[in-house]
């Protein structure tokens, strides 16, 4: 069971040395050892934010801030997705990790990443790719599309690179305003073959 924990949201161009080389050391463990990241700014562009979730340590020295980390995940603002010839908003969620697997932390995050993505971006469709499937479907208000990735294509801002992943699921939030399910639903009803010129296209690095 998991004990009380603090959410707490940090602009990942705010995040310290120490903060950087934890988020580090958790993609390395669950990522494989290429998974860290050199510029972290770069890497998720501007507006990125790190929402943690942790607990301060007994007894707290005063103005403590969150000490043990619990789990985390990246959100940031995405340009629109291209879906022919719609752009939807979207939120990109990413690097969710746990530290202390088995333990609820993980539930417990997406719920609070839930409630903070549908009152600042109302009108966005969050998103995420994983293999992680049966975790997400456990997750209060996130569903889960097998395989769309496939339906998808990077395509990196600056050099036109289109990048591919075809193994993998796609999680995201169904909101009951707002936007609701409209990219997720145009992207399920983009017609075969998937060829590139198809696909809906998402206007950064694959991340
Ligand atoms: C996926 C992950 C974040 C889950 O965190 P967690 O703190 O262990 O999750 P919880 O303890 O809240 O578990 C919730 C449920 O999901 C299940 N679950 C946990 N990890 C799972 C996984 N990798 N695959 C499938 N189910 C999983 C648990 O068994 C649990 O089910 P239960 O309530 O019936 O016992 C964690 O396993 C992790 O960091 N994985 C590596 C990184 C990753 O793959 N992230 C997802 C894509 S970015």
């Amino acid at each position: 069971m998991s004990q009380e924990v603090d959410f707490i949201v940090i602009p990942v161009h705010e995040l310290s040395m120490e903060q950087q080389t934890r988020i580090n050391e958790a993609r390395e463990s669950v990522f494989g050892k290429d998974a860290g990241i050199a510029d972290f700014h770069a890497h998720f562009g501007a507006g990125a934010m790190c929402l943690l979730l942790g607990s301060s340590p007994e007894p707290a020295p005063a103005g403590a801030s969150v000490v043990n980390w619990r789990a985390f995940c990246i959100v940031r603002e995405m340009p629109p997705i291209r879906v022919q010839s719609d752009e939807f908003p979207c939120v990109g969620v990413c690097s969710v990790i746990s530290l202390v697997p088995g333990q609820g932390y993980g539930k417990q995050l997406m719920t609070m990443v839930r409630d903070f993505v549908s009152h600042r971006y109302p009108l966005h469709q969050a998103l995420g790719f994983t293999g992680a499937t049966n975790f997400f479907k456990q997750c209060d208000g996130w569903q889960v599309a097998p395989g769309l990735i496939s339906r998808f294509v990077f395509v990196h801002p600056e050099t036109l690179e289109p990048e591919l992943d075809d193994d993998g699921d796609a999680f995201f939030l169904a909101l009951p305003h707002g936007g609701g399910n409209r990219l997720i639903e145009a992207v399920e009803a983009i017609p075969a073959p998937l060829d590139l010129e198809r696909r809906a296209v998402i206007r950064i690095p694959f991340w």
